[in-house]
């Protein structure tokens, strides 16, 4: 996992009129990345120039990114859309090689090589009273669209995030703006209920006891534990899952989750399944398959950087000498 230091705050990228390749991240085709914002030194966002995905766009899809022509495909929510910008927003934390490597590569100005979605089933949205609204760790931003399209049901709608300190919060307007409440949640106490998210579920349970459903994205343990909260109550509680996925199209089965004992694909079933009918062990145990891979890949990346690092150095000696 990429280190965070807490100390960075959201920092916008600003467009510049004639942009630098970086490390074979085209600038002459693909889909144009026209902001970049930085919330933490892991976590990112990239609006990228793209009318007709913006226009079919839903909440509760995804994305497969291809950054450059030899990336890998790396599925993404979509984690807000602006039709009238014709624009798609990303929100990534840098995990591993292809998130830093975007994390390092993507400005203003630069362009993916593949952009494809929207791709899985939109969430449902409606035929609920009351419900809260869950984002944790890279799910507080594809929460967002599914707090507004809630309210836009007409829904009473309560906002629960977490973030390990105030400085990594970001969105709380926008979360305010849609949400009828608004719990936050923090490791260190900074800010709000000091504790895991799943302390700011049962606070609004108790308050409110006729919630109808629970919505919640994060990372897999997190979607685990607010399952066990909902669970004695038994609530609702839609969660996005985040297998494997590679073609994203149901054609290779690796993102294949059990859901009451049947097969289902994350990719066209999915994203959004009702977490209670999840066998998560079984997930948690898939998504540990290629751990051994993805550290090795990493390791790989952050050797070639420092070589071409070093390549440069050397080349700026030789031309300041001669
Ligand atoms: C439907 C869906 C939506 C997602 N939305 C977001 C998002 O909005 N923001 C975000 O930061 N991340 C999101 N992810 C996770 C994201 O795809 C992974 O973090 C990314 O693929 C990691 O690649 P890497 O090379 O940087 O790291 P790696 O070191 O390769 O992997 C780090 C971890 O990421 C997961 N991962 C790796 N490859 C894949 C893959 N092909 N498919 C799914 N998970 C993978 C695994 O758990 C792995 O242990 C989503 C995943 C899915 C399935
Ligand atoms: S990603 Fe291949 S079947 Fe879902």
């Amino acid at each position: 996992m990429a280190k965070d230091n807490g100390q960075t705050r959201a920092k916008k990228d600003e467009p510049s009129d004639s942009p630098e390749p970086r490390n074979g991240l085209e600038l002459g085709s693909g889909f144009e990345i026209v902001a970049r914002e930085d919330f933490s030194d892991v976590t990112y966002l990239l609006e990228i120039l793209h009318p007709a995905m913006a226009k079919a766009a839903k909440p509760g899809q995804f994305v497969i990114v291809i950054a450059h022509e030899h990336g890998e495909r790396i599925p993404l929510t979509i984690a807000d859309f602006d039709r009238d910008r014709g624009t798609v927003t990303l929100v990534i934390q840098a995990v591993g090689k292809t998130t830093r490597e975007m994390q390092q590569n993507c400005r203003v100005g630069t362009k993916l090589f593949g952009l494809v979605g929207p791709m899985g089933v939109p969430s449902h949205i409606g035929g609920a009273a009351k419900v809260i609204c869950v984002g944790g760790g890279l799910g507080v931003a594809p929460i967002l669209p599914q707090a507004r399209a809630w309210k836009e049901s007409g829904a009473y709608v309560i906002g629960v995030v977490g973030f390990r300190s105030k400085e990594l919060m970001f969105w709380d307007d926008k979360f305010n703006r849609y949400c009828d409440e608004f719990i936050v949640c923090s490791d260190d106490g900074s800010i709000g209920i000091k504790g895991l998210i799943t302390l700011g579920i049962e606070q609004a349970i108790q308050r409110h006891p006729d919630i109808d459903e629970v919505v919640a994205i994060g990372p897999p343990i997190m979607m685990k534990a607010c399952a066990e909260t909902t669970r004695p109550h038994g609530i609702k509680t839609v969660v996005s899952l985040n297998p494997i996925m590679v073609d994203g199209t149901g054609m290779c089965g690796g993102c294949r989750v059990s859901v009451e004992g049947k097969m289902k694909f994350g990719c066209v079933d999915g994203a959004d399944f009702e977490v209670h009918k999840v066998d998560f062990d079984e997930l948690l145990l898939r998504l540990s398959r290629f751990v051994p891979k993805e550290k090795e890949a990493l390791e790989q990346w952050q050797k070639d950087c420092r070589i071409q690092q070093q390549a440069g150095e050397l080349i700026d000696q030789q031309s300041s000498q001669s």
